[in-house]
C-alpha cells in the first residue's frame, strides 16, 4: 500500500535517536520470535519510555512541528469547547476537567481563561497524558498564558478513582495504537513488523482469534462487500481502555473531539487501505515504518465502537455531532463578531481560523465530537444544532 515517499532530511541527533528505538524495537521483535503486531510496534514507535515519538524531545505539535491540531490553529476552538464545559459544570453545581492527552498544553490554558470569563471556573484542571515529556511543555504553557491559574491544574500518573464534572480529549484517540489486517481469499490474516533487509518490513500471519472475529464482524456489518486484499485498522484497546475511564465517571460528560467515521462508513468496500496515516514535518505519508520515533502514526476513530464501548460501560451516549456544528452550538458565531477592540489582522486571522475550523473541506466534517454521560441530564447546546447519532 505504501507509495515512495520523499520526507525531508533528518539531522544527525535525530538519525541518533531514532536508530536507538530502532535497535529496541529490533529487540522486542527478537524476543518475540521474529515479528510482533503491528499495535505493540505503534506502541513502542509512539510511547516506548524515552524514547517514542510522544515520549522524547522531539517539537510535535505546531508550526515548527510534525501537524498541527484545532488548539493551535485556533483558540477560539478551546473557548468554544469551554463554553460547553461551562454548560455542563452549571448543571452539575461544580466538579473539575479531565483532559486527556493535554499536547503542548495550549488548549487547557486557552479554555481555563474562557472558563474564568464565564465564572465558571472548574474546581481542578487535571490533565492525564501518556507522555511524560509533554508534561513540562504543559506546565510551560499554562503558567506563562495563566499563571494565576496554574495552582489549579494538577497532572495525574494515572485515573482519578472518583471523578465529577467534563473530561475532554482532543485528538487523542487517534493516537491509540491500532491493529493492521488484511482479508486475502476470505483468510482474516494480521499485518506485523519483522526486521528485514536493514529496515522494518510488513509480514503477514494468520489474525489471532479475537482480531479474526472482530474483522468478521466488520466484514459482515459492511454487507460482505470487501474485495479481495481489503486492508484497514483497528483499535482493539479501546473498548478496554473507555470502560477504565468510565469506571471512573460518577457524574458528568466526556467529551471526545477527532477525525473519524461512523463504522458504516470507516469500513465501507472503497476504503480499501484503511486510514493510517504518518505526519513528519508537515508531511503526511502512509508508511508507519519509517522514521521511528520521528513521525507521528494515527489512524481514523471509528466513531460507532466508541458508542457501543460507552454503552457497555454504563454510560449514555448524549450525541454526536460534525466539529462545525458542535463549535456552532457553542458560540462560533459570537466569538467572530464580538470583535470590539480587535485590529484588521486579528480579525482577517479570527475569520481565517474559522474558516479552517469549520469548512466540509477542511477540519469541520472530517473531525467529529461525541458526547458520553453518566448521571447528567443536562442538554448539550453543542448537539443543539446538528445531531448525527443516527449515522452511527
Ligand atoms: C495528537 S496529540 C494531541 C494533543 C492535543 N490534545 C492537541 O489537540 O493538540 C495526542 C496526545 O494524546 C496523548 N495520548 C495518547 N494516548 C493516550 C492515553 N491513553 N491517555 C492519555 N493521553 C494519551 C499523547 O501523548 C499526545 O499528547
Amino acid at each position: 500500500m505504501s507509495h515512495a515517499v520523499e520526507l525531508p532530511e533528518v539531522s544527525a541527533d535525530e538519525a541518533a535517536h531514532s536508530a536507538q528505538l530502532v535497535a529496541r524495537i529490533r529487540a522486542a521483535i527478537d524476543a518475540a520470535g521474529g515479528w510482533i503486531s503491528f499495535a505493540r510496534f505503534m506502541q513502542m514507535a509512539l510511547y516506548e519510555p524515552g524514547l517514542g515519538y510522544y515520549s522524547a524531545g522531539a517539537r510535535k505539535i505546531g508550526a515548527a512541528g510534525d501537524f498541527i491540531t484545532a488548539p493551535e490553529v485556533a483558540p477560539v476552538f478551546s473557548r468554544c469547547l469551554a463554553a460547553q464545559c461551562a454548560e455542563v459544570l452549571d448543571a452539575l453545581g461544580g466538579g473539575d476537567i479531565l483532559e486527556f492527552g493535554a499536547g503542548s498544553g495550549t488548549m487547557a490554558a486557552v479554555m481555563l481563561h474562557e472558563l474564568e470569563a464565564l465564572g465558571v471556573l472548574p474546581g481542578r484542571y487535571l490533565i492525564l497524558d501518556v507522555s511524560a515529556d509533554l508534561r513540562e511543555r504543559q506546565r510551560e504553557t499554562i503558567a506563562a498564558a495563566a499563571p494565576h491559574l496554574l495552582p489549579r491544574v494538577e497532572w495525574l500518573d494515572r485515573l482519578p478513582q472518583h471523578f465529577s464534572g467534563v473530561m475532554v480529549a482532543n485528538e487523542v484517540l487517534d493516537a491509540m495504537p491500532v491493529e493492521r489486517f488484511v482479508v486475502r481469499d476470505g483468510t482474516v490474516l494480521c499485518l506485523g513488523v519483522a526486521w528485514g533487509e536493514g529496515s522494518f518490513e510488513t509480514v503477514e500471519a494468520p489474525a489471532p482469534n479475537e482480531l479474526r472475529d472482530r474483522v468478521l464482524r466488520l466484514r459482515e456489518d459492511a454487507g460482505d462487500s470487501w474485495p479481495d486484499g481489503y486492508s484497514s485498522e483497528l483499535n482493539m484497546g479501546l473498548r478496554g481502555w473507555l470502560g477504565s475511564v468510565a469506571d471512573c465517571l460518577e457524574r458528568g460528560v466526556m467529551l471526545f473531539v477527532d477525525y473519524g467515521l461512523p463504522r458504516r462508513e470507516l469500513y465501507a468496500a472503497e476504503r480499501s487501505d484503511g486510514t493510517l496515516l504518518c505526519h513528519f514535518r508537515h508531511r503526511f505519508h502512509d508508511d508507519p515504518l519509517l522514521l521511528p520515533g520521528l513521525q507521528d502514526i494515527t489512524s481514523w476513530v471509528d466513531f460507532t465502537a466508541v458508542a457501543e464501548a460507552a454503552v457497555e460501560a454504563g454510560l449514555e451516549v448524549k450525541g454526536y455531532t460534525t466539529q462545525a456544528h458542535f463549535l456552532i452550538g457553542n458560540d462560533l458565531t459570537r466569538h467572530l463578531s464580538d470583535v470590539s477592540g480587535v485590529d484588521l489582522v486579528q480579525r482577517v486571522n479570527l475569520s481565517r481560523q474559522a474558516m479552517l475550523l469549520t469548512l466540509p473541506g477542511e477540519m469541520g466534517e472530517r473531525f467529529k465530537v461525541i458526547a458520553l454521560a453518566r448521571n447528567c441530564d443536562a442538554p448539550l447546546r453543542g448537539l443543539a444544532v446538528r445531531d448525527l447519532t443516527h449515522a452511527l
